[in-house]
């Protein structure tokens, strides 16, 4: 049994991916600070798989910390390393937290992933580092353009680390995941998305809304040049993305990669505007969302979906669920933690 390193796989795309390792059979170990995840995360991916992954409550900016954790774990075949801050606002903020936490850490587990007699690793990345692309639907040869913040700036300048460290370490095998837009929770409702504070994520502040914490949802603008006036994004099910990870660990487990760096788009390769998310929500919980149009948001992308060929054919992996099924399981997860 494979024994898969997850970092930060308390919080939302880490536990889904964490269940889908277990599923396959690998041994998994967390390290998670808890920073944005709560422990009651772990017996939710007990509940759904039968087994408690091990796991470790580390700061991943705690160097000693980390080699020594290296040390007791020195059979780890695989790393997937989800750990980092992501709110983009905050990262305007307080962008040396930012820039601190996502690349300190990053670099880190490179040089104790570098000292393991296997170095696979998979970086999640995000298709904030192709901006507002110029063509849809967007390759991975699509231009990166300047990050429109320190978050989306982590991420390309984490890749820019990884592909330097690939370059001159023949032995270190990495995979750039670039999400498009991750939503949904697991079917059962055992484990979900748990914003902290007020969401700044669509879907999350459709179902709090939905379950009355909220009175009403902004949409930023009806006057864009797409078909209804309101920005689109490639929606994907929180479960798919889970299981390219685990395609794309096999890939390096396997030695199937063609380079030692590659990257991916891992979206559904369908736009859906806020109105078509509003109204999918409306068909899936029977309700009325109470929204408003409010006056477009600085910076706000106008259109980003994904071409995916190239995961659907060098991964052999294609996301399954439609937005209804995501809107569904977000929505059976909202109530779920509000008892309702
Ligand atoms: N959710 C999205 O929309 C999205 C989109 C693109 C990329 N990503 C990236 O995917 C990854 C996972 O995102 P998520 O939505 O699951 O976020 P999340 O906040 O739910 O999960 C991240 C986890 O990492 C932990 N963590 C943060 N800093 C840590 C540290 N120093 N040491 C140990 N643990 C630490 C947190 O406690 C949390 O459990 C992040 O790298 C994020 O930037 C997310």
């Amino acid at each position: 049994m494979k024994k898969i390193l997850v970092t930060g796989g308390l919080g939302f795309i880490g536990s889904h991916t964490v269940v889908e390792l277990q599923n396959e059979g690998y041994e998994v170990v967390i390290i998670d600070d808890l920073s944005n995840s709560s422990i009651q995360v772990l017996e939710g991916i007990t509940s759904i798989t039968g087994i408690t992954p091990i796991f470790e409550k580390l700061d991943l900016k705690d160097k000693a910390a980390l080699e020594q954790f290296f040390q007791s774990h020195n059979d780890i075949s695989g790393v997937i390393h989800f750990a980092a801050s992501k709110a983009v606002g905050e990262s305007v903020d307080k962008p040396l937290l930012y820039y601190e936490n996502n690349l300190n850490t990053l670099i880190y587990m490179l040089k104790a992933v570098l000292k393991l007699e296997t170095s696979n690793f998979i970086f999640s990345s995000s298709c904030t580092v192709y901006g507002q692309a110029d063509e849809m639907p967007i390759t991975e040869s699509a231009p990166v353009k300047p990050a429109e913040s320190p978050y989306g700036n982590t991420k390309q300048i984490g890749e820019e680390i990884i592909k330097d460290t690939c370059k001159v370490n023949v032995n270190l095998n990495a995979v750039a995941l670039r999400y498009f837009n991750p939503i949904g929770a697991h079917p059962s409702a055992e484990i979900g998305e748990l914003p902290i504070g007020v969401p700044q994520n669509l879907v999350p502040f459709i179902t709090q809304t939905g379950a009355g914490l909220r009175e009403c949802l902004s949409v930023f603008g009806d006057d864009y040049k797409t078909p209804d006036g309101t920005c689109i994004r490639d929606y994907i099910h929180v479960v798919d993305l889970a299981k390219a990870h685990v395609v794309a660990l096999e890939r390096l487990l396997e030695n199937n990669n063609q380079s030692n760096f590659e990257t991916f788009n891992v979206g559904t390769g369908v736009g859906s505007s806020v109105l078509e998310v509003i109204q999918s929500f409306n068909k899936v919980s029977g309700q009325s969302l109470n929204y408003k149009i409010a006056p477009r948001r600085e910076g706000d992308i106008v259109k980003a979906f994904a071409n995916t060929e190239k995961a659907n054919a060098v991964l052999g992996w294609k996301a399954k669920s439609t937005l209804d099924d995501a809107m569904l399981s977000a929505w059976k997860w909202e109530r779920k933690i509000r008892n309702l």
